[in-house]
């Protein structure tokens, strides 16, 4: 065990000029999120707090800190699109995340074209080279080690419908760097862009 490592704990205090967490566990994809709330308003915004959790069948989610109105809006309806933030998009991104109120169509707000979904109701961002569509399967609260309810809740989905445009794809496969996506480092502006130059390859022990 090394002695020199700045230890702290959370629930004391960091003891640094920032907290590092969300620096520490980072990049983390985004997940710029579409839905539409019952009366028909349409809601867009970014989480950090992202990922993909399973493959068969995918499930996608994302923690609101907040009971925020993409998540409102899931709550009444089920449904949420999923769409990629990409470098030529970054500024758009951002223009979703203001905290406006329900009635504020955020499309709309952000100037950002919409294309409809094939299979659920909220809209997709059209310049976004891959939309998923999804219904939702569960919100969950978290609770601290003590079973306090924090006010974040996890919203997961199953994806129903994917699109992909067609140049994100070489001889059938998908080329992640190629959209030049975009992930959230830490501190109140850090992102990175990620791009072939930065792919490497390495298989799993069990795998030929
Ligand atoms: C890059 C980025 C990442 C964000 N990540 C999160 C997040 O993980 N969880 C969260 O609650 N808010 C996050 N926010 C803030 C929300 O996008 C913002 O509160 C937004 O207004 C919520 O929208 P809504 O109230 O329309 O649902 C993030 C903002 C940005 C710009």
């Amino acid at each position: 065990m090394t002695t020199d490592h700045h230890f702290y704990e959370p629930a004391t205090g960091h003891r640094l000029a920032h907290d590092p967490m969300n620096a520490i566990v980072g990049p983390r994809p985004i997940g710029w999120i579409s839905t539409r709330s019952a009366a028909g308003v349409r809601n867009l915004a970014p989480y950090s707090f992202f990922n993909l959790f399973n493959y068969k069948p995918p499930i996608i989610g994302f923690a609101s800190v907040g009971w925020k109105d993409n998540v409102a809006n899931i709550a009444e309806t089920g449904e949420f699109v999923w769409n990629l933030a990409t470098r030529a998009l970054a500024e758009v991104m951002n223009t979703s995340a203001a905290m406006v109120g329900p009635e504020v169509d955020e499309f709309d707000l952000a100037g950002i074209e919409a294309l409809p979904s094939r299979l659920v109701k909220p809209d997709r961002v059209a310049a976004s080279p891959v939309q998923l569509e999804c219904r939702a399967t569960q919100t969950l609260r978290l609770e601290t080690k003590e079973g306090q309810t924090v006010d974040t809740w996890v919203v997961f989905g199953e994806v129903i419908g994917v699109h992909i445009a067609p140049d994100m794809l070489e001889d059938g496969v998908y080329q992640t760097g190629r959209a030049r996506p975009i992930l959230r480092g830490g501190g109140p502006a850090d992102y990175f862009e990620v791009g072939d130059e930065n792919l490497f390859r390495m298989r799993r022990p069990d795998q030929p």
